[in-house]
């Protein structure tokens, strides 16, 4: 990574980037400047065996980046509270590098019964298991349930992957049941605003 890229935090919240703090990393919307490491972490089978859509060439990356992303992290953040079918790319950063290291996003998932919307995320291999993704999707759950309309949110994730099914129990969301999409075998959580915070109240 350059030096010039290198930002600490008050840099990034000074620059009005939208951000969501947590423990040991922020999220922040995708920028430009994000092209070289994404596209890197886009390079990885560990990310792209569970997630092949992310596979591109770096002109699409750019192209996607710039025409996809960027411009519809803004339609979400002007439409906050009232979101719609809205979709939102946030950049998992670590505090300690400034590093680019995943991505968790939220989308409406159409093979989903409505309400649809739902999160999702990837994380480099080399910052698995730090409880990273935790972290990144229990700060995207707050800030959503906190400032928008949205009162339910979904995860899906295969069955095999033991990780990814293991986050989602870990934020909180109930088993619903197994549903078979483009023939690969889920199984398919929900969490709603309600049941979040009377979760809260318990304790
Ligand atoms: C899924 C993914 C995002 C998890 O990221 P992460 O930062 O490692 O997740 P966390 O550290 O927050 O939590 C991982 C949990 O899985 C557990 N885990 C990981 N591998 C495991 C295994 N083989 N057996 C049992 N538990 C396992 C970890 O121990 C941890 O649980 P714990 O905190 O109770 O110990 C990451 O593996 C990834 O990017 N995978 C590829 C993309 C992907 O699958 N995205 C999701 C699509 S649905």
């Amino acid at each position: 990574m350059s030096k010039s890229k290198v930002m600490n935090y008050e840099e990034i919240t000074s620059k009005n980037v939208f951000i969501i703090n947590c423990k040991d990393i922020i999220l922040r919307e995708f920028r430009l400047e994000d092209l070289d490491e994404l596209y890197a972490l886009t390079l990885q089978p560990e990310i792209t065996d569970f997630l092949p859509d992310w596979k591109a060439t770096k002109e699409q990356r750019k192209e996607w980046l710039i025409n996809f992303h960027i411009r519809s992290n803004k339609e979400f953040l002007e439409a906050v509270p009232n979101i719609q079918d809205q979709l939102l790319f946030l950049g998992i950063i670590l505090k300690e590098t400034n590093e680019f290291i995943g991505w968790c996003c939220s989308g409406l998932k159409d093979e989903l019964p409505s309400p649809n919307r739902e999160i999702a995320y990837a994380i480099s291999k080399n910052y698995r298991c730090k409880g990273y993704t935790t972290q990144a999707v229990q700060g995207l759950i707050k800030y959503l349930f906190e400032n928008t309309n949205i009162e339910v949110l979904n995860a899906i994730a295969l069955t095999h992957n033991i990780s990814s099914n293991r986050v989602i129990q870990k934020c909180g969301f109930s088993y619903i049941s197994s549903i078979e999409i483009e023939s690969e075998e889920f199984y398919y959580y929900k969490l709603s605003k309600n049941e979040r915070s009377n979760r809260h109240k318990e304790y």
